[in-house]
């Protein structure tokens, strides 16, 4: 595999270590009683699972192999839902930063395809750190208001 494959296999990997993250937030949100955020991480859950579809697909697609990695056991307790919203948040900054550094790679290969590919990446990146950044704005906001926190819970569990 060249070195391109190989960065694109690590974030398959990064992929699908966020989903299960994620699926790891959305039962502790289930067993804190916030039906709402769990469902919203379960959707996230989903997600990740497509993103890290997407990278694998295109690895297959350039005559390479997936090789999947171990991945490591996530957190499994937050001290709050603000906490969990924030860790989400910086492991999105994460994210983003793994995709910039294999597009810069991809440029500095000469690599069009796989920079266009990964386009579509650096659109979503923007798109969930700022969706997660709102939503610690949000939490933030509402601090300790039980009822507050009740109503934007279901709030969030209406994603699709
Ligand atoms: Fe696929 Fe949330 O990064």
């Amino acid at each position: 595999m060249n070195k391109m494959l190989k960065a694109l296999n690590k974030q398959v990997y990064e992929e699908l270590a966020s989903a299960y993250l994620y699926l790891s937030m959305n039962t502790y949100f289930k067993a804190e009683g916030f039906d709402g955020m769990a469902n919203w991480m379960y959707k996230q859950w989903k997600e990740e699972i497509s993103h890290a579809g997407k990278i694998s697909e295109y690895i297959n697609d350039r005559g390479g192999r997936v090789e999947l990695e171990a991945l490591p056991k996530p957190q499994v307790n937050w001290s709050s839902p603000l906490a969990a919203f924030k860790a989400a948040y910086k492991h999105e900054r994460h994210i983003s930063s793994c995709i910039h550094k294999l597009v810069e790679l991809a440029r500095k290969d000469g690599d069009l395809p796989t920079e266009n590919m990964l386009a579509w990446f650096v659109s979503e990146q923007v798109e969930e750190e700022a969706t997660a950044m709102d939503i610690v704005d949000k939490l933030e906001k509402i601090g300790d208001n039980i009822s507050a926190l009740y109503m934007y819970d279901s709030l969030l569990g209406q994603r699709e």
